[in-house]
């Protein structure tokens, strides 16, 4: 019941501040589908790759203010497996954009305390951005401040395949029985092994779809929308959601 302090007691306020948040527990774990990069750089009559520049800026922004909150689970769509299906110039500058940001970020990301993890096939990506994403993953796995996931090259299906592959594998050898098998040991041969399901899940751009993001996952996540570009959503937005997320009843089937 106190948990929904909001519902009964505070009136929905037109602009949320970082105190009104803090009164109630916050989300453990948000995740991002940072939609609307070329639509933004459109707008302004910039190419498509200047609205992913502009949404790489925004994101070390996001992930400050995770910080700043402390946020623990922090996971934001940055490439979909479907994404291949772009432009090769547009798919080629975002990998090189993605190998410019580890490169930049990387210092800053370690001295505040983040641990990133790529989820994805990162098999499949350009060498130079593997090495990066190992070269990152292995210099913040200490860290425990605020755990990054950065989903690139990733489907929702591909994983669940992922998994149902390697639970083949382990029941073939032996090693898992059919009857152990449910949604906790699903879990575990999932690309987020050892993360919670997002309570929050935000879309920008005005999208009201999953687009292969976290199918699993976020079979009980609360879904919040906005029409705001990626590059154009603040801190102001992010605020929003979370309130609006601490003024909803989490059901989870019950009453
Ligand atoms: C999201 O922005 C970033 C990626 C999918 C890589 P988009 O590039 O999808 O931007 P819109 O949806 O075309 O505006
Ligand atoms: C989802 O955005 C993927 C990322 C944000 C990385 P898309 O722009 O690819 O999604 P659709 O095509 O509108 O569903
Ligand atoms: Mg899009």
């Amino acid at each position: 019941m106190f948990h929904h302090i909001k519902n009964f007691f505070v009136k929905k306020p037109t602009i949320v501040t970082k105190e009104d948040i803090l009164k109630d527990p916050l989300p453990q774990h948000i995740a991002i589908i940072m939609d609307g990069n070329g639509r933004w750089a459109s707008s302004k009559g910039f190419p498509r790759i200047a609205g992913h520049r502009a949404g790489a800026e925004n994101l070390r922004k996001i992930i400050e203010l995770c910080g700043d909150l402390k946020i623990h689970y922090f996971t934001v769509y940055a490439f979909s497996t479907e994404n291949w299906k772009r432009p090769k110039e547009e798919v080629d500058a975002l990998m090189s954009l993605l190998v410019e940001y580890i490169e930049t970020e990387l210092d800053v990301l370690k001295k505040n305390g983040v641990k990133i993890k790529i989820i994805g096939n990162v098999e499949e990506l350009p060498n130079k951005a593997q090495l990066q994403i190992r070269k990152a993953e292995k210099e913040t796995s200490i860290n425990s401040k605020l755990f990054l996931q950065i989903a690139l090259n990733y489907g929702g299906r591909r994983e669940i395949i992922d998994a149902v592959k390697g639970i083949v594998r382990d029941t073939a050898s032996g090693q898992l029985q059919l009857d152990d098998i449910d949604d906790n040991t699903f879990s575990k041969y999932l690309y987020t092994v050892d993360v919670p399901d997002p309570d929050l899940l935000i879309r920008t751009a005005g999208e009201k779809r999953i687009s292969n993001f976290l199918l699993w996952q976020c079979a009980y996540t609360e879904f919040w929308v906005t029409s705001v570009y990626w590059p154009e959503f603040s801190s102001k937005h992010f605020y929003m959601a979370i309130d609006e997320f601490q003024r909803r009843h989490r059901r989870f089937g019950g009453l």
